[in-house]
């Protein structure tokens, strides 16, 4: 059976494109019918807590490219033309089970990597303007039409348009032949900072992007910095017991080399990074999304509640990672949740962590997994549902 990867297989992908080169995988699910409507999306784009987009090529006021941002109503669908305009939906995994259920299809790459699944609707002309993203996608035909065009690597100075709130290239012009229309079912995968513009050629165009987030070099530095700096004692500082004779406003090498040394020791850490980095890459897109059970449950509710049936799942923004212990600790881990590290044994990290099936009861057997199944499902990151099978 072929996978959502076509012919190839995830090694072969890896190797080959990620990161690296477009890729068009006609049929990449044969026959794809979207568990969503066009009116659904908009229904959610209406939801307070839902973050949405409007992108049209001129606005009410007459002038190019205006953004609205959510929550939409009625009144705005009501007043837009037939034509030239998209609707962005951020995060429909969170809200839609049936949306979240692809995830499972892309389990060859990390899924703390991952950002969400942002779906648009677009009627004919439908396009937020040629652009450079800063992360991998695959771009998903869900229904109707859409013309993909590739315009090559952009450098970080790639020129874009002035004066409007999207970010759109000021030069595009299509690479190799890079042009393609794409039927439901169809994906494009493409790497950060390949230039493409997509056109709706249909009253019914949906397309699901399927992102990845990497970190910049600023977000970590400043990230790690601060959580490494709650650790460090106020009593290591700069010190310059080599200092000699010198002109006293001169702020010599040696002065330099001193505080580079002050900081690179300090930062340089890995078992620290490395708690750091999972809490991180764990965070939530949208933390205030992430609510705590009130009142709380304890231990023997949580167990009745299983016994009747239930079942423990992920919540749906939660992210999960874990870390086996560094050397000599086999049998221990750090279980990552949504920005917290909890060290348990490997088993339970690896079987909270992986994969999307209910957890099994019999995890429930252990004090230690018990207490901490309880945490997870009073802050939020873990919860009971009714089974679908009950
Ligand atoms: C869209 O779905 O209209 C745009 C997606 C993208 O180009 O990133
Ligand atoms: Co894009």
């Amino acid at each position: 059976m072929t996978g959502i990867l076509g012919e190839l297989t995830p090694e072969r992908f890896l190797a080959e494109y990620w990161q690296k080169k477009p890729l068009l995988i006609r049929q990449a699910i044969p026959g794809f019918e979207s568990p969503l409507s066009a009116e659904e999306l908009a229904g959610l784009a209406c939801e307070e807590e839902v973050e949405s987009r409007l992108v049209e090529s001129v606005g009410a006021d007459g002038k190019p490219w205006q953004v609205t941002h959510g929550p939409m109503d009625e009144e705005i669908f009501a007043r837009l033309p037939e034509r030239d305009w998209t609707l962005l939906v951020q995060a429909v995994d969170h809200y839609v089970p049936e949306v979240a259920e692809l995830l499972e299809q892309f389990s060859f790459i990390p899924r703390w990597r991952l950002d969400d699944i942002m779906i648009s609707y677009a009627p004919p002309g439908g396009n937020v303007g040629p652009h450079v993203d800063n992360y991998d996608v695959f771009l998903l035909q869900g229904a109707g039409q859409r013309r993909w065009q590739l315009g090559g690597f952009q450098g970080e100075d790639a020129a874009i348009v002035d004066g409007i709130s999207l970010r759109i290239l000021k030069e595009f012009s299509i690479s190799n032949d890079e042009e393609w229309v794409l039927e439901p079912g169809d994906m494009l995968y493409l790497p950060p900072r390949y230039a493409h513009h997509g056109i709706s050629e249909s009253s019914d165009c949906m397309t699901w992007s399927i992102g990845f987030r990497a970190p910049s070099a600023d977000e970590a530095v400043t990230s790690w910095a601060d959580y490494r700096g709650e650790q460090l004692s106020d009593a290591v500082r700069y010190a310059d017991p080599d200092l000699g004779e010198q002109d006293s406003a001169l702020l010599d090498d040696a002065a330099i080399e001193r505080v580079r040394a002050l900081i690179l020791n300090s930062l340089d850490d890995r078992e620290q990074m490395s708690e750091w980095f999972g809490r991180y890459m764990t965070q939530t897109k949208y933390p205030d999304q992430l609510i705590a059970l009130e009142p709380s449950l304890d231990l023997a509710t949580l167990r009745s509640a299983l016994a009747e049936g239930e079942q423990l799942v992920r919540g749906q923004g939660s992210r999960f990672a874990y870390r086996p212990a560094p050397d000599g600790d086999a049998d221990r881990a750090t279980l990552f949740v949504d920005g917290d590290g909890i060290p348990c044994s490997l088993a339970l990290a690896q079987q909270v962590a992986q994969g999307n099936q209910p957890l099994p009861i019999e995890l429930l057997d252990d004090h230690g997994a018990a207490e901490l199944l309880l945490a997870l499902t009073n802050r939020g990151s873990l919860v009971l549902e009714e089974s679908s099978e009950a």
